[in-house]
């Protein structure tokens, strides 16, 4: 939530989007297609000017707080590189427990202390709705980077930039998304991301990994077709985006149920034998054995170039929140 955020004088050719500046980022249902657009239209920019000077200071001044709860490597990181690249600063809290928390500090407390010292925090941590609460506690900007199995907006906004990038549209695509879709937050936004768009989805997973009914009802009513499966090989041919995720140990309360499911499916360069030429194959990664890296070689693996879009995504955001796009 943002209150009483004070009018600073803006610097000549400072312009601020008032659909954007000062706001949380906490779920894909916060946006329409226009929002989506200017997005993908600044990420693109970033994207050129990365590849010209590298660095430059569009945010020079500014410091976010990256809090997380749970484990990161590409989501912190990628947030840090954003910043950095735009001249701004960071303040990295990664293992809470040597900070306050374990001392038993409430989230609320925990933001409104990091608020003090930065313009934004981008928030991990392992409770659905943790950062809808820390918005609620903080004035500044709170980006949700993952709240439990939740959402994941930002991944969900660099996966459709993905997309846009490779497949040069979303429109008219299937995509298909595969593993644990009960758990995977990933896959949860992008569906709904997705729904804005003329998409037909196909959901792949073992029985008891299936994607949430309340996900399966938003997206129907927004009229989208959506089939589910625990068969690959029948939607596959069809599939122009295969979104590959990894069951997600940490989240099952029954280890037994893990060891059952775990290794559902593996795409190997035969699996892709039966795919289109010009698909592609995401994956938010950590993968951990769900595709192989003989795969890493074929040109329609984007896993890796997916990466390198969500930095130019996170800068677009926080030149978007922080009121300099
Ligand atoms: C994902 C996450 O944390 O939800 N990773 C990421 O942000 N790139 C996916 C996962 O952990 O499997």
């Amino acid at each position: 939530m943002t209150r009483g955020l004070t009018t600073e004088h803006l610097p000549f050719g400072e312009k601020r989007d008032p659909e954007f500046f000062g706001k949380d980022i906490l779920s894909v249902r916060q946006f329409d297609r226009e929002h989506l657009e200017t997005i993908f239209a600044v990420a693109h920019e970033m994207r050129g000017m990365v590849q010209r000077v590298g660095t430059f200071d569009l945010l020079k001044g500014k410091v976010l707080t990256n809090l997380f709860y749970e484990p990161s490597t590409r989501t912190s990181s990628s947030f840090v590189a954003a910043i950095q690249r735009l001249g701004g600063s960071v303040i990295q809290i990664n293992n809470v427990t040597f900070s306050s928390v374990s001392k038993g500090e409430t989230l609320a407390d925990t933001v409104k202390t990091l608020e003090c010292y930065s313009d934004a925090i981008v928030l991990r941590h392992p409770e659905k709705g943790s950062a809808a609460e820390a918005a609620e506690a903080a004035e500044k900007p709170i980006i949700n980077a993952g709240d439990g199995p939740g959402e994941h907006p930002t991944q969900a906004l660099l996966d459709a930039y993905t997309i846009v990038e490779e497949m040069g549209t979303i429109d008219g695509l299937t995509i298909t998304m595969l593993g644990d879709l009960k758990h995977g937050r990933t896959v949860h936004s992008l569906a709904r991301l997705l729904s804005m768009y003329d998409v037909k989805i196909n959901y792949v997973s073992p029985e008891i990994l299936a994607m949430p009914d309340d996900v399966i009802s938003e997206v129907a009513a927004a009229g989208i077709e959506q089939t589910a499966t625990t068969d690959l090989s029948t939607v596959l041919p069809d599939t122009d985006v295969l979104y590959v995720t990894r069951i997600q140990k940490e989240r099952f309360e029954d280890a037994a149920d893990y060891d059952n499911v775990k290794d559902s499916y593996v795409i190997t360069p035969e699996t892709l034998e039966n795919a289109k030429d010009d698909m592609i194959v995401m994956h938010p990664l950590p993968r951990v054995g769900e595709i192989s890296e003989d795969v890493d070689s074929d040109p329609r693996a984007a896993y890796f170039r997916q990466m390198e879009y969500g930095m130019y995504v996170r800068m677009a955001l926080l030149a978007l929140i922080l009121g300099r796009a």
